[in-house]
C-alpha cells in the first residue's frame, strides 16, 4: 500500500491556523513572505509599480477592456536598475551591426547570468574531476555540489539533503515516478490536472497504468482558465495515493491555490508533488511551509544552465527505493542521482541563484533572495501590467488570462482570428527581431480542451526581469503593425 503506513511525510503547514491574515497569505501563505515589508530602493527608478499586490487586488488591476494604466493609479516602485540589471546578461549586449534580440520567451528560458556563465566557465576552466576522489579537483567537485544543494535550499527553504540534480524536471520525475511503482496497487488513484505540463501528468499516468491504477483529473475551467476546485473532495478520496499539481501554468500564467489541494490531500494521506518549473522564477518559494512531499523545478527558467531540480521531503526520500547502480551511494540526496552529474551545470546554477541574491537585501542567503525574488517580481508585474492592457485593448487578439483576483505570472497566452500562431511568431521575429514561442507548451490537455490546436495553438508573450517598457512599447507597435498588414478583414459581404 502506498500510504502514510508505509511513508510517513511531512504534514508541516497543514492545518495552519490562518485566522488574522491577509486574503493573499491565507491562498498563498508560502509564496508572501515579506509582501507588508516596503522594498527599499537600489538604484534608479525607472517607472512606477503596485507590487505583487498586482495579481491579488481587484482595485489595482485595471485590466478591463478600454481601460489603461494611467499614472496616478499606480503605486511608487522600488527597484533594481534597469540597466545595471540588463548588463548583468551577456545575451543581452548589444553587438555591432547586428539587431538586439528582444527576449519575451521566459517560460521556455530565460537568458543565462553573467555569474552563471562565470561560474560555468570557473569551473570547467580550473580542472573538472568526478566524485569522492582525494585530489584538488574532485574535492572542489564535491564541494561544489554541497554548495549546489545549500544554494537551492536557501531558495526554496527545505534542507539541502533534500535537493536532487538531474537532467531536466521531466527525467527527475519520471525517475521519481518509476521509484514509486511498490507503493501503488490497482486500487488506488491517482490524481493530475488538466492545466499542467504533461510533464507533470505522463510520468504519474504511466506509473499508474504500470499498476492499473485509476487516474483522475481536476478539471480546468475553460471560461477562467483556473482549476476547479469545487469538487476537490470527490476527486481526492480515500483511494488517492499521489496528487500531482502544478503551482502556475506555463501557458497562461494561473497560479493555482495548491495549499487547499495540499491540504486535502494531507486528509487522505495522500503524496503531493507539485511541478514549481514555471513558478519559481517568478514568485518566493517555501517547501517547508508549502507542506508538499516533492517539489519540482529547472534552472534554465531562472537565468542558469539546463539543469533539473527535485526536492523531495527527507520523510520520503528515505524511502524511496530508487532505481539505482548498486555500489552507488544508498543515502539521500545522491542516491536519485544515477550517474555522474552535471557538474558544471550546477555551478552555473550556484552563479544563477548568486544573481538572485545580488538583486536583494537582508542578513542572510534566504533573505536575500526573497528580497531578490520580490524585485523581480515588482518590475515584471509593472511591464505585464502594460502587456495585458495592450492584448485586451486589441480586438482581433483573444487573451487565455484568469479572471481579476487569480493571481497570475507574467506569461499571456492569445491566438489572433484566423491567423495561425506560427505565422504570427515567424513575422514578430523576422520584422523585430522578438524572440516569441507559440504551440501548445505541453500544456495538450488544456490546448484541446479550448480548441487552439487547429490554429497553430497559442502564441506566447512571457516576462522575466531583464525585458522594458521600451521593449514591451515596440511590442505593441509591432502587435498594430502585424494585425493592420496581415490580418485579413472580413469583406463587406461576409458582414
Ligand atoms: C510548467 C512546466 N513544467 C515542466 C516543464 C518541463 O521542464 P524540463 O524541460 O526541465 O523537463 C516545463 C518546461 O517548459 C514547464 O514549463
Amino acid at each position: 500500500m502506498f500510504c502514510s503506513k508505509n511513508l510517513p511525510f511531512a504534514a508541516n503547514g497543514v492545518g495552519e491556523k490562518l485566522k488574522g491574515l491577509t486574503l493573499t497569505r491565507k491562498l498563498f501563505p508560502f509564496i508572501w513572505l515579506q509582501q507588508n515589508k516596503p522594498l527599499p530602493y537600489i538604484g534608479s527608478v525607472t517607472g512606477k509599480c503596485h507590487n505583487l499586490r498586482y495579481l491579488f487586488r481587484a482595485d489595482l488591476r485595471k485590466t478591463a477592456p478600454n481601460v489603461r494604466p494611467t499614472q496616478t493609479n499606480r503605486q511608487p516602485m522600488s527597484q533594481f536598475s534597469e540597466q545595471q540589471l540588463r548588463e548583468a546578461f551577456p545575451a543581452l549586449r548589444p553587438v555591432e551591426n547586428k539587431k538586439p534580440f528582444l527576449f519575451f520567451d521566459g517560460p521556455g528560458g530565460t537568458q543565462m547570468a553573467q555569474q552563471a556563465v562565470d561560474a560555468m566557465v570557473g569551473y570547467i576552466s580550473q580542472g573538472m574531476a568526478n566524485l569522492h576522489g582525494a585530489f584538488p579537483t574532485s574535492i572542489r567537485t564535491d564541494d561544489l555540489l554541497l554548495e549546489g544543494r545549500k544554494a537551492v535550499a536557501d531558495l526554496l527553504n527545505c534542507a539541502s539533503t533534500e535537493v536532487a540534480f538531474g537532467q531536466n524536471m521531466t527525467s527527475l520525475a519520471f525517475s521519481i515516478a518509476r521509484s514509486l511503482g511498490p507503493f501503488l496497487t490497482s486500487s488506488d488513484e491517482v490524481v493530475v490536472t488538466e492545466l499542467d505540463h504533461r510533464a507533470n501528468v505522463d510520468p504519474w499516468v504511466t506509473l499508474a497504468n504500470d499498476k492499473g491504477a485509476t487516474v483522475k483529473f481536476i478539471p480546468a475551467n475553460p471560461n477562467t482558465y483556473t482549476l476547479e476546485l469545487g469538487s476537490l473532495n470527490e476527486i481526492i478520496t480515500e483511494n488517492t495515493k499521489l496528487v500531482a499539481v502544478g503551482l502556475s501554468s506555463n501557458v497562461t500564467g494561473t497560479v493555482t491555490d495548491v495549499q487547499s489541494i495540499i491540504a486535502r490531500a494531507k486528509e487522505v494521506n495522500a503524496l503531493v508533488v507539485i511541478d514549481a518549473v514555471h513558478a519559481v522564477p517568478h514568485l518566493t518559494m517555501d517547501f517547508k511551509k508549502l507542506g508538499c512531499d516533492v517539489l519540482l523545478c529547472s534552472a534554465y527558467k531562472f537565468f542558469g544552465p539546463h539543469l533539473g531540480i527535485a526536492v523531495i521531503a527527507a520523510s520520503l526520500f528515505e524511502k524511496l527505493p530508487v532505481y539505482k547502480l548498486a555500489p552507488a551511494p544508498q543515502a539521500i540526496p545522491d542516491k536519485l542521482e544515477t550517474g555522474t552529474q552535471n557538474h558544471e551545470g550546477i555551478a552555473g546554477l550556484v552563479g544563477a541563484i548568486q544573481f538572485i541574491q545580488s538583486l536583494g537585501e537582508g542578513s542572510t542567503r534566504r533573505e536575500q533572495l526573497t528580497s531578490g525574488m520580490l524585485r523581480i517580481a515588482n518590475h515584471e508585474d509593472e511591464l505585464a501590467y502594460r502587456v495585458e492592457s495592450i492584448l485586451m485593448n486589441t480586438p482581433e487578439v483573444r487573451l487565455y488570462r484568469a479572471p481579476e483576483g487569480t493571481p497570475k505570472t507574467p506569461t499571456f497566452a492569445f491566438t489572433i482570428e484566423n491567423v495561425n500562431a506560427r505565422e504570427v511568431t515567424t513575422w514578430f521575429a523576422r520584422n523585430y527581431n522578438m524572440c516569441i514561442a507559440d504551440g501548445h507548451f505541453y500544456a495538450s490537455t488544456l490546448a484541446e480542451k479550448l480548441q487552439v490546436n487547429p490554429l497553430g495553438g497559442w502564441v506566447r508573450i512571457g516576462l522575466a526581469p531583464y525585458n522594458t517598457l521600451e521593449e514591451i512599447q515596440l511590442f505593441e507597435q509591432a502587435l498594430q503593425e502585424f494585425i493592420s498588414t496581415q490580418v485579413k478583414k472580413p469583406q463587406p459581404s461576409q458582414v
